[in-house]
């Protein structure tokens, strides 16, 4: 068979969409369709791993909830991990990333200018 232009076309076609499919299959992950940035991917991972002992994400969307600014989300928050007595963010990156998490799919505030 002659390599024509038109031949390498449908090749690459081909190779692009199998790389689509191998993605879908790796990583059927509802954040990734929810346009979460890489860290409020690994906040949502962490989150989900330590925060849902007292409550789910219901407390975020309730009706009455108490969290009105990014500044009360990360008091609430390290309260809330004061309250887990546990150490898993020795330089705040990993807190950081809950909150980038719980902002990014709950609260939607504007963040602060960086400190
Ligand atoms: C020891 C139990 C406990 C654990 C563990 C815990 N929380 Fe909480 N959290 C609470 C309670 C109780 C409230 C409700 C406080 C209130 O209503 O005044 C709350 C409320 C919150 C709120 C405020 C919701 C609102 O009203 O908008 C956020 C945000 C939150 N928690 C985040 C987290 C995160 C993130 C983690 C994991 C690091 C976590 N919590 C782990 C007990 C806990």
């Amino acid at each position: 068979m002659k390599m024509t232009p038109y031949f390498l076309g449908s090749l690459l076609f081909v190779i692009a969409n199998l790389a689509l499919a191998e993605n879908a299959t790796v990583s059927p992950n509802v954040s990734e369709i929810e346009n979460l940035t890489e860290e409020a991917k690994k906040g949502e991972l962490l989150h989900n791993a330590k925060c849902v002992v007292c409550h789910s994400h219901l407390v975020y969307i309730r009706e009455n909830r108490k969290i009105h600014n990014y500044d009360s989300l990360k008091i609430q928050v390290e309260r809330c991990t004061e309250s887990l007595g546990i150490e898993w963010w020795p330089d705040d990156d990993e807190m950081l990333a809950v909150i980038a998490y719980l902002n990014e799919k709950y609260y939607k505030f504007e963040k602060p200018a960086e400190e």
